[in-house]
């Protein structure tokens, strides 16, 4: 295998995106490809510092900028580190979250103009963009429950309704103005129906990589 494939795995709370990339990593693997299972914000130790930074909460507020700015701190450091020289030696990267977080998130959940993210995005990714991106969509108040079943909250996880049902349009908005790269996955099923949805995606992966 020559070139890569960089796979991003997009969802709200509780969208079950954590517990299925553990299932397309595997599956993946048996396939025999070599598979480097990531995160954003996150991947590196000093992306993983910035993570928490990002996450914990703090005794002023963190201004949208800063929040947005950060999390391209992390992106920039994770690239460099980590997603540019798998995907040079020929690895599938499967990242959960990447750049539509922020469209979502910061575009969608703070007002951040788009534009603004788009300048960001050519400034620290270049040509980089997700071959696929699968995102698992459910309702608003579903993932909202499950979050909350999994204990503390963090600084994102603690936003209002409205927040996040602004991220999921824009979500919805951006895998339908790119129908190529997106797969939408409905999650709010069981987990052997979501995967079952998965089995038609990692047989087109499997095509795709071996198309080169
Ligand atoms: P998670 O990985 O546990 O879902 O937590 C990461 C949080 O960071 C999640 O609430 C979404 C948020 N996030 C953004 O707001 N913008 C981004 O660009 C990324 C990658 C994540």
């Amino acid at each position: 295998m020559s070139a890569g494939f960089f796979i991003t795995l997009e969802g709200p709370e509780g969208s079950g995106k954590t517990t299925n990339r553990t299932f397309i990593a595997e599956h993946l693997e048996q396939q025999g490809h070599q598979v480097v299972l990531t995160r954003e914000p996150g991947g590196t130790e000093l992306a993983e510092k910035i993570r928490e930074l990002l996450l914990a909460e703090h005794s002023e507020p963190v201004a949208v900028d800063t929040e947005l700015l950060l999390m391209f701190a992390a992106r920039a450091q994770h690239i460099q580190q980590l997603i540019r020289p798998a995907l040079a030696a020929g690895k599938i990267v499967l990242c959960d979250r990447f750049t539509d977080a922020t469209y979502a998130y910061q575009g969608g959940g703070r007002g951040i103009d788009e534009q603004r993210i788009a300048v960001l995005e050519n400034f620290v990714q270049g040509d980089l963009r997700p071959d696929l991106t699968l995102l698992f969509d459910l309702p608003v108040n579903e993932g909202m429950a499950r979050a909350k079943q999994r204990g503390r909250l963090d600084r994102f996880e603690q936003e209002q309704q409205t927040f996040f049902e602004a991220v999921r349009q824009n979500y919805l908005a951006r895998a339908e103005a790119e129908p190529m790269r997106f797969r939408v996955i409905a999650a709010q099923h069981a987990l052997a129906q979501v995967q079952e949805q998965l089995m038609p995606v990692l047989a087109q992966i499997q095509a795709q990589v071996q198309r080169g």
